[in-house]
């Protein structure tokens, strides 16, 4: 890796995924010479990097175009803002809002599945949806090896995947639940008002993630097939997918059946799966959870099972959100960006 310093911009660097993302830069040693983070300006706040406070104020579009890299952790209208400008003065832009993840023109990146998505002449780059990820990579080898055909989804999603107002909500609601008392019958509850989500989400899981289109599919459901079409170069491939939020904090699983081209025994694709780049599997009657893969970077995967047919498997796959979901995969583009020598100091390439 080059040894230059750079300055490094965040967008977001006091919402759930970007704290996560500016510990991530500190703990994987990103060469930051200057960390530039920035928040809605709002409030006054800050963020800890290498044990000191930094300001977070407002967005600053200047000093962010004097960045080498600036990372989008806020929103879809935030980088729709500002994601063309700043790669067009040449920086280097890892955007994890949905807004640019299907233009054709922007590469969506997993960096263990299609790092070769990569180009030097396109700066924005999308990091994908997290729901999706954990299946991106947990069956990359089995579509490489016996293509998947068509995949089917239900997802169990953290509620750190909808942002800081929505945990606070259900830290909130959930506070208030946890003091019940059972009387020997199972107490029929009220429900509460809810803000952030569509339902209030302690004590129940909600069927809905995002907006419903005019078919009944909600936003996430849209997104999680379209993204894992591209990443998987797969246009042909059917995707259904139904999107729960259930009342964990951080971790998405998703309970998946997948339909092959060809017949794959269930041990042979563990075998594919155990040499996987960023996937730890568990056998036999282990699995992973929300609760084991929080705060893991890798993405875990568990229960591979013969489905109905011979060309079908099912598996339960979680990974933190926050992380492999967001911030890492993000911070992984960047480190891939490095190695290549795409990404260096402009300043010091200016002498
Ligand atoms: N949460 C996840 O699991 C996840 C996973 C994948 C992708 N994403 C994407 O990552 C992005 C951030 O999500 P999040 O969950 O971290 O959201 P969040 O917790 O709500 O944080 C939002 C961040 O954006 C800042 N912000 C709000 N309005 C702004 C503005 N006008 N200008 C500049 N900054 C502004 C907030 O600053 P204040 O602190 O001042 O409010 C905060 O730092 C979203 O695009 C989301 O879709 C999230």
């Amino acid at each position: 890796m080059p040894r230059t310093e750079l300055i490094v911009g965040v967008v977001g660097a006091t919402g759930m995924v970007g704290r996560e993302l500016v510990a991530l830069l500190e703990r994987r040693r990103f060469p930051v010479g200057e960390l530039r983070p920035f928040s809605s300006g709002r409030a006054k706040s800050s963020v800890l990097f290498r044990g000191r406070r930094v300001n977070a104020p407002g967005v600053d579009a200047a000093s962010l175009a004097a960045c080498d890299i600036v990372f989008l952790v806020s929103s879809d209208e935030v980088s729709l803002e500002l994601g063309p400008k700043l790669a067009k003065a040449g920086v280097w832009v890892i955007d994890d809002s949905a807004a640019f993840r299907m233009d054709p023109k922007v590469p969506l990146v997993i960096p263990e599945v299609n790092a070769s998505a990569l180009r030097k002449d396109r700066r924005l780059i999308a990091g994908p949806n997290c729901t999706m990820t954990g299946l991106a990579v947990a069956a990359a080898a089995l579509h490489g090896a016996a293509k998947v055909k068509e995949a089917r989804i239900a997802s169990y999603q953290a509620v750190s995947g909808a942002g800081k107002a929505a945990l606070n909500e259900f830290f909130g609601q959930a506070t208030r639940r946890l003091s019940l008392h059972s009387d020997g019958r199972a107490p029929v509850l009220s429900e509460p008002k809810s803000k952030a989500l569509p339902r209030a989400i302690a004590t129940n899981v909600i069927p809905q993630v995002g907006r419903f289109d005019e078919h009944g599919h909600s936003g996430e459901e849209r997104k999680v097939a379209a993204e894992l079409r591209k990443v998987w170069n797969a246009p042909a491939m059917k995707v259904s997918v139904t999107a729960v939020r259930v009342p964990t904090i951080r971790g998405h699983a998703l309970a998946c059946w997948l339909t092959l081209a060809k017949p794959l025994s269930a041990s042979k694709a563990m075998a594919l799966m155990k040499r996987t780049p960023g996937l730890r599997l568990s056998t036999g009657a282990d699995y992973p959870t929300p609760l084991s893969a929080a705060g893991r970077e890798h993405v875990m995967a568990g229960r591979v099972r013969a489905g109905a047919t011979s060309r079908e498997l099912a598996l339960w796959v979680v990974s933190d959100n926050l992380l492999k979901g967001a911030a890492l995969n993000s911070v992984q583009v960047a480190e891939e960006l490095l190695r290549r020598r795409w990404l260096g100091s402009r300043a010091a390439a200016r002498g």
